[in-house]
Parts: C-alpha cells; structure tokens; sequence
C-alpha cells in the first residue's frame, strides 16, 4: 500500500516537473520570429509549441532528401537569440554550409541537369533583395580579401551551372538565413553598433565560390548595402578551418579507421550493390565506375531541382535506384555514429576551430568590443564534425545553406556569469552537447555555462584519448 502511494506520489510529481517544464520553455524559448512570404520578417502573433512528437522516427527516405534541399520556405522557426530580459547578447558566432549546389560529379554518359546558374530575380525561387543582392556584389572590388578569394566570382553566371557552382536556390537560402539573423541579432539584441566597422566582424570562407558567395549572399542580407570598405574576408584553406594547427597524425589515422568502416558497410548491403549494378546497365558503365561518379550526388540534384532522372536507351534511373542509396546513406550515418571512428576524427579535426571561437567568446566576455559577429562558410565536411565532436548526434547531416549558430550571453542580475546557447538551423541544441547534457535545464540558469564549453574544449574533448591537450592526442599512437 504504502509502495503504491508513493508510486502515485512519484507519478504526480513528474507531471508537475513536466508542466513546469514546459511553461519555463513557453515563457523564455519559444520561436516568435518567422518569414512571411514576400520575404519580410515579423514577428509572429501566434506562439507555437514545438512538439517533439511530430518528428517520424522511422527512415523515409523521400522526407530526408527533402530536408537536405532545404527548398526556401516561405515560413521558418526559429529559436535563435531566445533569452530571458536580464540577459544581454555579447556575440555571435555562425557556421554555415553553402547553399544549394549543381553536382560535383557527373554520371558518365548521361546528361547533366539542366540547370541555369544566372540569378533571375522573375524566376523562382526568389527574394526580395536578389536584385540589389547582384548589383550591390557587381560593385564589390572594393573588398578587401585574401588571396585566391579575390579572383573568384562574388555572384553565380553560368546559363548551364558549371561544377559544383551555387544555384539562385542556393544564394536565396542564405539572402533567407542573413535576413532571419538580421531580425534577430540587429534588430532585436542590437548585437553591433551602428557605426559598426571592420573590427566588429570576422569573416572567413573557404576558396570555392560556392562558400565565397553563400557568405557574401548572406551578409548582404544582414547588413544590407554594407559598405565594401568595410569587409574583410579571410580565406581558409582547410575544410575544417584547422588554420595554422592542421599537424595532426592522428586525426588521419582515425578518418582512414573511418573510410574503412564505410567500405565494408557498403559491401555488406546486398541491396545496394545490385542497385549500383543495375543503374550501372542503364548507364552502359562498369558498376565500379559508376560508383566512383558519386552518382547520389547528381540525383540529389535532379531531385531538388524536380528535374527528372535521367535516362538511357537500357531504361531510366528511377525513383527506387534514389531510395535505396539514401536509405544507405542514412544507416550508414548511424552506423558511423555507432563505430565512433568518425567521432574521434572529428573531435582532433574541429578542436582548432571550437578553440579559436572559444578564445573569442573570452575575450569578448573580458569585455573587447571585437570580432562581435563571426562568419564562417564552409562545407557538409565542416559542420558535420563540428556537430559530432560536440556530441550532437541526433542532428541531421548538414542540409544545404545549414547553419550552426554559437551565442554568448550575459547574466545582468547579480551573478553577471556568461552563458552559450547553441542551435542547429534555427533549434536549440545546447543540451544535447555532451558537455551540458547533463546541466540542470529547471536550474535559474537555462542555459549553459561558458566555462563548460571553455573546459570541454581545452581538455575534457581530449580525455577520450587519456590525453589533457591536443598536440599530445594528435601525436600518440594508439592501437
Ligand atoms: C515537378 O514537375 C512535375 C512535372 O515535371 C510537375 O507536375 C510538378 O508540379 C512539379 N513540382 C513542383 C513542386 O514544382
Ligand atoms: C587554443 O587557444 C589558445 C588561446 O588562444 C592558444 O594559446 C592555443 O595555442 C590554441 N591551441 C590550438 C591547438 O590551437
Ligand atoms: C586509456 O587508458 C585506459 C586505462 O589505462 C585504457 O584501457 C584505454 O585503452 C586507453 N585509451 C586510449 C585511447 O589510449
């Protein structure tokens, strides 16, 4: 008896904890920003409970390569710079994934998508800045960038895409996110100054025009007509931005112990080598050749673009053929997930870059005015390791025009303490990092301490490898 009472005790209080719960976040963290169709941003009458339980769980492979689209939509949630009133937003710092791309590889012997790489503001998808987007880039020799990005173009103009060229989709989706971070971080939390000047940003992409101009088009967005003069714009090299730490012995080892895992996964999946082998028919090419062209990536792109998959005199690749690679892909991200190869590349391959922003994010806490808003354009192979080393490993692959977004923020009342919110394409993802996974969410505090990510980054990353500091994790071999 008494045993059931307290069960029922037990029972009651959780409901409580979870109502509380659920206010607190009503009260402090709920999207109010969204874009409405022509484009403009406004903040929403309607507060929307995000519902944890309308995700699917199951695979459905037609969802997901809908969500790696990321087609502009005419409404987005978001749960960027959510925060209680006695809190301040110190600084920004953004990761992003470029926008939609034509294929890095072609099928051999088909025909590429036809796809038109110039920007037609008449032509859809469209923003209400496209226009001025392009003659403001066609004015941009004033900009001062390193090395290689200076000679590349700052906007797509190819009538058939070149390789691996942004699309007008792809430079939408970021004059879309730069627009959303405008509301947010400018207008709401007055995050730089009016008189802002080159030291108040920092700007980094890697030398694709790909990454050159997703940056470009979404700085446009968040500093509309901002003056060239004013824009410095780093080039990185790597695709893991490791900067001048990139001697790291280790970090290959584990992304070879990687690439290995992906080769016997594939093997084994029965399903998926007749499916190579019967497109490779279509094709008229040796199946190894075919899987060398990276076809899903073509695909990709005929299915983003509604252009119909290509055909042969031997047939069509169709609809099936696309389905079962990308459930492979899928499992085969759990599976790398599961293995941990991945996770132990990621965490050597993205400690310069979580290093370099967590040195920023102490300095602007000691109170320098500099570097308020950062930049970085990248790549899949960038956010994805970011995301895994940080121990996020429900999110989803990085989509085109992701973004990763670190906030810093101010206690006002009486503690003063600093504090970080992470969010991954507008959803707050700060508890799911390994570092605050286990940070009392009901505490005073919702969020997570800056000195947790401060000691995750310069030591506890490390202790996987019985090591306290990168170089020592980088150069000791372990078997
Ligand atoms: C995709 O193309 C088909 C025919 O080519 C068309 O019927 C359909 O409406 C298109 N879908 C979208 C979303 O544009
Ligand atoms: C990490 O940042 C600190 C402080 O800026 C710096 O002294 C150190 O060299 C950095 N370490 C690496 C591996 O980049
Ligand atoms: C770390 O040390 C423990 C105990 O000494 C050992 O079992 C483990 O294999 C080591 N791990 C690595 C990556 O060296």
């Amino acid at each position: 008896m008494f045993f059931r009472n307290r069960f029922l005790f037990l029972l009651v209080l959780a409901a409580l904890l979870a109502i509380l719960s659920l206010s607190l976040q009503f009260l402090h963290l709920i999207p109010v920003t969204s874009i409405k169709e022509d484009g403009s941003s406004s903040k929403n009458q309607k507060r929307i409970m995000p519902d944890p339980l309308t995700e699917p769980p199951a695979i459905d492979p037609i969802n997901e390569a809908q969500e790696y689209c990321n087609t502009p939509r005419t409404k987005e949630r978001s749960m960027e710079g959510h925060a209680p009133h006695n809190f301040k937003l110190l600084s920004v710092n953004v990761l992003i994934r470029h926008g939609d791309r034509y294929p890095l590889y072609a099928i051999p012997k088909m025909k590429r998508p036809d796809i038109d790489c110039n920007l037609l503001p008449d032509r859809k998808p469209s923003h209400p800045h496209l226009e001025a987007f392009i003659s403001h880039m066609f004015k941009g020799s004033e900009a001062q960038m390193d090395g290689t990005l200076s000679s590349l173009p700052r906007y797509p103009s190819h009538s058939l895409c070149e390789m691996g060229e942004l699309t007008q989709t792809g430079v939408v989706q970021h004059l879309q996110n730069g627009q959303l971070l405008r509301e947010i971080y400018l207008k709401k939390h007055n995050l730089l100054p009016d008189e802002w000047t080159a030291k108040h940003l920092y700007i980094e992409s890697t030398s694709k025009s790909r990454t050159l101009q997703s940056g470009l088009a979404l700085l446009y967005s968040f500093l509309p007509n901002f003056d060239w003069k004013k824009i410095i714009i780093k080039h990185q090299w790597s695709s893991v931005f490791c900067s001048a730490s990139c001697d790291c012995p280790m970090r290959n080892h584990y992304l070879e112990e990687e690439h290995r895992r992906q080769y016997s996964f594939r093997v084994k999946n029965s399903y998926l080598e007749k499916t190579y082998v019967d497109m490779a028919r279509v094709v008229g090419i040796p199946t190894r050749q075919l899987r060398a062209s990276n076809p899903i990536d073509s695909l990709l792109c005929h299915f983003c673009h509604n252009v119909s998959f290509p055909c042969t005199k031997n047939g069509c690749i169709n609809m099936e053929h696309f389905k079962i690679i990308k459930i492979h892909q899928i499992v085969d991200e759990k599976e790398k997930q599961a293995k941990q190869f991945y996770f132990k590349y990621a965490l050597m391959a993205t400690h310069p870059f979580l290093n370099q922003t967590v040195t920023r994010m102490q300095r602007i806490a000691e109170g320098r005015k500099e570097e308020l808003f950062a930049l970085y354009s990248a790549h899949d192979v960038t956010l994805s390791p970011v995301l895994s080393a940080l121990g996020i490993t429900e999110a989803r692959f990085p989509r085109f025009a992701a973004r990763l977004v670190f906030e810093l923020w101010q206690d006002l009342s009486k503690s003063k303490e600093h504090f970080i919110r992470i969010l991954y394409n507008g959803e707050d993802v700060t508890f799911q990092t390994s570092f605050c996974h286990e940070h009392d969410r009901l505490s005073s505090r919702p969020f997570c301490p800056l000195a947790k990510f401060v000691h995750f980054v310069r030591r506890e990353m490390f202790a996987i490898f019985n090591s306290t500091n990168y170089y020592d994790a980088c150069h000791r071999r372990v078997f």
